[in-house]
């Protein structure tokens, strides 16, 4: 039994409208207090509402501050409609102006290995500018599965075994099977991470993982030194 994670808990009444809010008061405190605001991007249909009410809500941000990942990526073109990049275009990229250079793509296109490596790089020689062993995000947004997995940590996967590696390929059982995501390394040196999640029906997984049971890949999300907040809607 693990000890139940230290996280907080909100219900949002309105769910793409709250989360947006939260986010977006994450960004305002990381550029006042640091000059940037680096978060990663969820997967998966949950966030896309989200994102769309961040590009509404804040016009007035300056976006050229904030710098995106991507916590997983199919590997499929980016035009594809399964890239979570293409998702991310359209509900918030396109609408809010963002600019290419902002945007760390994963390159899902490329053979798997190819494109987790090059992602690595990308993260790492940023890292490395600013002294920081690991990538550090201010935010990183994740998904949760039915089964419990986050990003593309799936249950039984090897990829929940990684300690040194940032991005790796992994092969999943929710289609597309192929994907790269980051591992829990680089995901717990984030300052915070919000769970998104706006269907009752993962609410027992939610109430394991907050209990400590089940060893669910998504109770290993415990940031190093970070808070893990849970922002649930009732859909
Ligand atoms: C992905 C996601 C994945 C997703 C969960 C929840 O690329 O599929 O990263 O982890 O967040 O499976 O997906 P839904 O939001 O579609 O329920």
């Amino acid at each position: 039994m693990i000890a139940p994670s230290a996280s907080d808990t909100r219900i949002l009444s309105d769910f793409a409208s709250d989360a947006a809010r939260l986010i977006l008061e994450q960004a305002r405190a990381a550029i006042a207090e640091r000059g940037t605001f680096r978060i990663a991007l969820a997967g998966g249909e949950t966030p896309a509402g989200i994102y769309a009410k961040m590009a509404e809500f804040a016009a007035d941000l300056p976006w050229q501050r904030v710098q995106f990942t991507f916590g997983d990526e199919r590997c499929v073109a980016p035009s594809d409609a399964q890239s979570n990049f293409r998702m991310a275009k359209q509900s918030l990229f396109h609408r809010a102006g963002i600019a290419e250079g902002n945007v760390f793509r994963v390159r899902g296109e490329l053979p798997p290995e190819e494109a987790a490596l090059e992602y690595e790089g990308k993260l790492a020689a940023f890292a490395s500018r600013l002294n920081e062993a690991r990538y550090v995000h201010d935010l990183v947004l994740l998904g949760l599965g039915p089964d419990g997995h986050t990003a593309s940590l799936f249950p039984g996967s090897p990829a929940l075994d990684e300690v040194e590696r940032n991005v790796i390929p992994t092969i999943g059982p929710k289609p597309p099977p192929q994907r790269i995501t980051m591992t829990f390394p680089l995901i717990n040196a984030a300052r915070r991470v919000f769970f998104l999640v706006n269907d009752p029906a993962k609410q027992p997984v939610i109430d394991d993982i907050l209990a400590g049971r089940n060893g669910h890949p998504a109770g290993k999300i415990r940031p190093d030194h970070g808070q893990v907040t849970w922002l649930i809607g009732r859909k």
